[in-house]
């Protein structure tokens, strides 16, 4: 499988959401969910867990090659990135991986049904470090509650930043929810977590003498 081998079959006019083999697209500017009839389906009824900002999908990839009886599902709204992941899956033969193209809060406000997904990752998230950009920030109120309505009880999310101000941030946004407890105790993250699994980012920073924190919530 090539890159060019993955094709969006209609033009931007009659853009619609479509699964194109194990891989969901769901059209930028685009309000028409409810159009959406298809399901993602994998070859077993196994748990299955999301990771968010998967980027060139290297964490997941490994996980679902490591743990063939976890289905995953990998979410990256960068078209390239996506398709990355896509031609990795089919080219390794991962059974176990679906691959969403498309926003992590509209994937998971209208195409993920109620309680249907285990432990959530999200590995590096944008910290849009300037204020001004700052709403763009993933997780914010209106991603926990939709992460609360999907996530099977006592399931967890675990998010991994470089970022500081990103990090706080996270924090007083979870203890703003009363669907999620932390994990960890005060400082309510840890700084190493073995056999997690290493990303692109991670290595990035890693060489850089970044420190790496990991917050976990449950549900
Ligand atoms: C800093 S990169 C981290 C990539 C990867 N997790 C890693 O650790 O190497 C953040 C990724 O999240 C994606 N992203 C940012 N916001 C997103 C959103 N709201 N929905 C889906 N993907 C998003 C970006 O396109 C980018 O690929």
């Amino acid at each position: 499988m090539l890159a060019k081998d993955f094709h969006i079959p209609f033009d931007f006019e009659n853009r619609r959401a479509i699964i194109i083999n194990r891989l969901l697209y769901i059209p930028k500017y685009y309000d028409k969910h409810s159009d959406f009839k298809d399901k993602i389906i994998f070859e077993n009824d196994n748990k299955v867990q999301v990771e968010y900002c998967s980027g060139n999908g290297e964490w997941i990839i490994n996980k679902a090659i490591k743990n063939p009886n976890i289905n995953y599902i990998a979410v990256e709204m960068r078209f390239d990135r996506a398709r990355k992941i896509w031609v990795d899956m089919h080219n390794q033969q991962i059974k176990n991986l679906f691959v969403i193209l498309g926003e992590a809060l509209i994937f998971t406000k209208y195409y993920l049904e109620e309680k249907s997904i285990g432990d959530i990752y999200v590995n590096f998230p944008d910290p849009w470090p300037k204020k001004k950009h700052s709403k763009n920030r993933l997780i914010k109120d209106e991603f926990l509650i939709e992460l609360a309505r999907v996530m099977k009880k006592k399931r967890s999310i675990t998010i991994v930043t470089d970022h500081k101000i990103y990090l706080e941030q996270i924090i007083e946004v979870f203890f703003q929810n009363k669907d999620f407890q932390p994990a960890f105790k005060k400082p309510y993250f840890i700084e190493d977590q073995k056999d997690f699994g290493s990303s692109f980012f991670k290595r990035i920073f890693s060489e850089k003498g970044k420190s790496i924190n990991y917050l976990k919530f449950i549900r």
